[in-house]
């Protein structure tokens, strides 16, 4: 089967690859030409655990270009993996799209079936279905199947190789033959549906995690006020396998390019159809108190950070990626500079991460230390490995004054308390040793 993959991003790209290891030729479209020269070159544009390795391994499998003309002309199946971001009002802006519908319909010379892979809101399939169909240029016909994907970064070929569950929303049989042939030796459950509940499948499933967190960070809160730690009661509800041990780690919040997206685009959808989504909702509001959490906790030490020192550890939205979309730490240093602060960061993703950045006046380091050194309070944003594991005397010994926020409760409290610090966390005491 002629299979080509319109977008090299995260959804894109990882979708190739997976399809090249499961022994399919696969073309890669992207109009980004410095993208297609990176992929060309053996190099993934995006940090993901062993995407190199597989893009190697299938190197034989795997084409890249720009020239869409080309790739869409005799496909058979074309997914579109390409960014669905949020508009001002909280919808999602389906310009890219729209744009790859049409270079679709212009292009493709026999019947074709394009896949959604991108998460779209509801009624989307269907829409994109009419728009190629009304504009294809030559005789052909077309058929949209909505085929969400559930990775995660940081695991995305393992989300997408070993996937729980694989959704098919579709409109005829054919379709679903075609597609049930195409995963047929992954051995994973394949649910068929129409593509409305596909579509509903992807959103409902990353609002009720995202519920689930801002659940858990409230409960959170709550325990701070009664006395009761965070950790010990996770622990004792995930025993229950009706809640489960997975995504309850309370924090500084969701962030990332879907939870934050996809949770508004839900709540706009459902306003649209006059519906009061008052859980999601409840959610989002919860969710953007979350995240700055520490800096309010931190007004107690400081109630200005003119001029303060700080030091922040982890940028990163979560560990193992470079990403830096709605993660918490871009919101508190925007507050902490508005304060007049002096920032040192430090994120292990280094260079990658920093030329992202856009604020000036941050100093960026290449080790913790260095981070800590001379710093009034200290901010943890990301659990990095390498932070999770670092030597607590570090902040004893660097710090001017040893004040740590850690919004992702790295270290035990027993420890700590075996240290002379100060040291804040989310849902759990607070020990004051300095
Ligand atoms: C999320 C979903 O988990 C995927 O299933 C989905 O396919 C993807 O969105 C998408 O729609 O493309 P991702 O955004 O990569 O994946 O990140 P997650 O691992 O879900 O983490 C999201 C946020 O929740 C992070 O900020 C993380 O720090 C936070 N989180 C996660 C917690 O605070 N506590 C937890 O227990 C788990």
């Amino acid at each position: 089967m002629n299979i080509v993959v319109s977008g090299t991003g995260y959804v894109g790209l990882i979708t190739a690859v997976c399809l090249a290891e499961l022994g399919n030729k696969v073309t890669c479209v992207d109009i980004n030409q410095e993208k297609i020269n990176m992929l060309k070159s053996g190099k993934a544009p995006i940090l993901e655990n062993g995407l190199e390795e597989l893009m190697k391994k299938n190197k034989e499998k795997l084409i890249y270009t720009n020239n869409s003309k080309l790739a869409y002309k005799n496909a058979d199946i074309i997914f579109i993996g390409v960014g669905t971001p949020e508009k001002k009002d909280g919808g999602a802006n389906l310009k890219y799209v729209y744009e790859v519908s049409n270079d679709i319909a212009e292009n493709i010379e026999k019947d074709t079936i394009v896949v959604i892979k991108s998460t779209v809101p509801i009624g989307t399939n269907k829409k994109i279905e009419n728009i190629i169909n009304k504009n294809a240029r030559n005789n052909v016909k077309v058929e949209v199947v909505s085929n969400p994907e559930f990775l995660s970064q940081g695991t995305a070929i393992k989300d997408t190789l070993y996937a729980k569950r694989i959704v098919i929303g579709v409109n005829s049989k054919k379709a679903e033959k075609v597609m049930k042939e195409l995963y047929k030796d992954m051995n994973i459950p394949i649910i068929i549906t129409n593509r409305e509940s596909a579509e509903m499948i992807k959103y409902a499933s990353n609002n009720f995690l995202a519920l689930k967190l801002s659940y858990i960070n409230e409960i959170a809160n709550l325990c701070e006020k009664v006395g009761a730690n965070i950790d010990d009661v996770t622990k004792g509800m995930g025993f229950d396998d009706r809640i489960g041990d997975q995504f309850i780690k309370a924090g500084i919040g969701y962030g990332g390019s879907c939870f934050p997206k996809d949770t508004k685009a839900l709540n706009w959808c459902a306003n649209f159809y006059d519906y009061d989504l008052k859980t999601i909702k409840a959610a989002i509001e919860v969710n953007l108190n979350q995240k700055i959490k520490l800096i309010k906790k931190a007004r107690k030490y400081y109630e200005s950070f003119e001029n303060c020192n700080v030091a922040i550890l982890g940028l990163t939205f979560k560990p193992n990626t470079d990403d830096l979309r709605e993660a918490p730490s871009l919101d508190n240093i925007q507050i902490l500079l508005e304060d007049g602060a002096n920032i040192k960061v430090f994120d292990p993703v280094g260079e990658k991460v920093y030329k992202n950045i856009n604020f000036e006046k941050i100093t960026y380091c290449n080790s913790i230390e260095d981070t800590l050194n001379g710093t009034d309070i200290c901010f943890i944003f990301t659990e990095w490995n390498c932070i999770k594991n670092m030597n607590i005397q570090l902040f004893e010994r660097n710090m001017k004054k040893p004040i740590i926020l850690d919004g992702r409760n790295c270290f035990d409290i027993e420890k700590i308390k075996k240290y002379k610090v100060i040291y804040e966390s989310i849902g759990r005491e607070i020990v004051n040793n300095a």
